[in-house]
């Protein structure tokens, strides 16, 4: 048996975490989307084609030497059943289907007993998602973002086919939106046969957007345990479970509240504070006097004083300047709300910033709750950013 992975897609909605890197490598608890799912898939399968497209270099690059892994490079279509298509000629005669933007616990075992099956799972809210119609485990309906659901399973993006599938993409036509789309197949394939639903058990997220990013991440964090490997200097305080790796240093009087992760080559301190939730990855920097919390920072960033980052995520190689400071909660205790392709989307009740790659802050600069800063963008001294920066601009008083 086969695996195909769907990772071509453009992660619009996750602009500017998207705007360097495909979305399945953005990390979650140290490492990115695809490194999780592939700990899944591997040990149940004989191949595993990812599809691939956008910023594909960066895939193939991180992946390149793994043993079962294949590239498919997804034409000019768009869309999920463009996705597959790809695999058509490559895979087994049955096959699992995964979205390369969802993290999951489930084993998947559940879904080999099946010639058809879609992984589902119960939500409060399944307004936005495709809500599935299941009467004894057997799917009878499939729905896009329903204005009146009649359940609450939703598709989980997790799929057991064969390759009858193909033969309905290849006669369907495009949606709305110009796309093929898996879920106009899969309502041909639940009318013709007996396709099952499997619910997924276990933590389930859809990374369609920010936040998303930082509750999985969180999610993860409570499974690690304490490894402290890295330097430690005098007087550092580690409280809980913290990862700590070797070629990391956390220099004198600092604080780390776990659950964290510290990455190789990074340094903490002197006389830093992090706190809960928090992943610095390669290569960071968070200096003197600087707090980061419940925030993802990814490599070759730094962050040497004075600082404090809160519920934020943070790109590759930025540099802030001292005293740079993200707000992440109203006064009003409302959930932030941030812009979503041109629309005002309510999020969480507390969220940071959402900052690209390559960015600088000069000295004083401050971001208001759920704002999003474009790569390579620099902010001059003293600014206050309430509003949404584009990539490649230059802010200054
Ligand atoms: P989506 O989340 O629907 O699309 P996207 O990843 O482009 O994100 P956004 O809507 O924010 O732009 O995709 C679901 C999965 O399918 C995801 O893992 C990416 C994959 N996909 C492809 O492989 N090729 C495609 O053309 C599309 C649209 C998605």
């Amino acid at each position: 048996m086969d695996a195909i992975i769907l990772a071509a897609g453009k992660g619009e909605r996750l602009r500017p975490l998207t705007e360097n890197r495909p979305k399945p490598l953005i990390p979650i608890a140290g490492k990115p989307i695809l490194d999780h799912i592939l700990e899944r898939v591997e040990s149940l399968v004989d191949n595993i084609y990812i599809i691939v497209k956008y910023k594909k270099e960066k895939i193939i690059e991180r992946y390149k030497d793994r043993e079962k892994i294949e590239f498919l490079e997804q034409g000019e279509i768009d869309g999920t059943g463009e996705a597959l298509l790809t695999a058509k000629d490559y895979v087994d005669k049955e096959f699992l289907v995964i979205n390369g933007d969802i993290i999951f616990e489930d084993n998947l075992e559940e879904f080999l007993k099946f010639k058809y099956a879609i992984g589902v799972k119960e939500v409060e809210d399944p307004k936005n998602y495709g809500v599935l119609v299941v009467k004894n485990d057997k799917i009878i309906d499939l729905e896009e973002k329903p204005e009146n659901p009649r359940s609450n399973l939703i598709n989980a993006g997790i799929y057991k086919l064969d390759s009858k599938i193909f033969d309905i993409l290849e006669n369907i036509g495009l949606s709305e939106r110009g796309e093929k789309e898996i879920t106009d197949a899969l309502k041909i394939l639940i009318k013709e046969k007996d396709v099952k639903a499997v619910k997924l058990k276990g933590f389930w997220s859809d990374i369609g957007l920010p936040w998303h990013v930082l509750e999985a991440n969180k999610y993860f964090l409570d499974k690690i345990k304490r490894d402290i490997r890295g330097e430690i200097e005098e007087n550092v305080v580690i409280k809980g479970d913290v990862i700590i790796e070797e070629g990391a240093k956390v220099r004198a009087n600092s604080v780390i509240e776990g659950p964290a992760i510290i990455k190789s080559g990074s340094v903490v301190g002197p006389l830093a504070y992090i706190r809960p939730y928090t992943v610095l990855m390669e290569n960071t920097f968070v200096g003197n006097s600087s707090e980061v919390k419940g925030s993802i920072i990814m490599k070759n960033t730094k962050i040497p004083h004075l600082s404090y980052v809160g519920d934020s995520i943070i790109g590759e190689n930025c540099n802030f300047g001292c005293n740079t400071i993200t707000a992440n909660l109203r006064f009003d205790d409302r959930p932030v709300k941030v812009n979503i392709k041109g629309k005002r989307v309510e999020s969480v009740r507390k969220l940071g910033v959402i900052m690209g790659d390559n960015v600088k802050t000069g000295i004083q600069v401050s971001f208001m709750p759920g704002v999003k800063v474009g790569s390579n963008s620099w902010i001059g001294a003293s600014c206050l950013i309430d509003k949404d920066i584009e990539r490649d601009t230059f802010v200054y008083k």
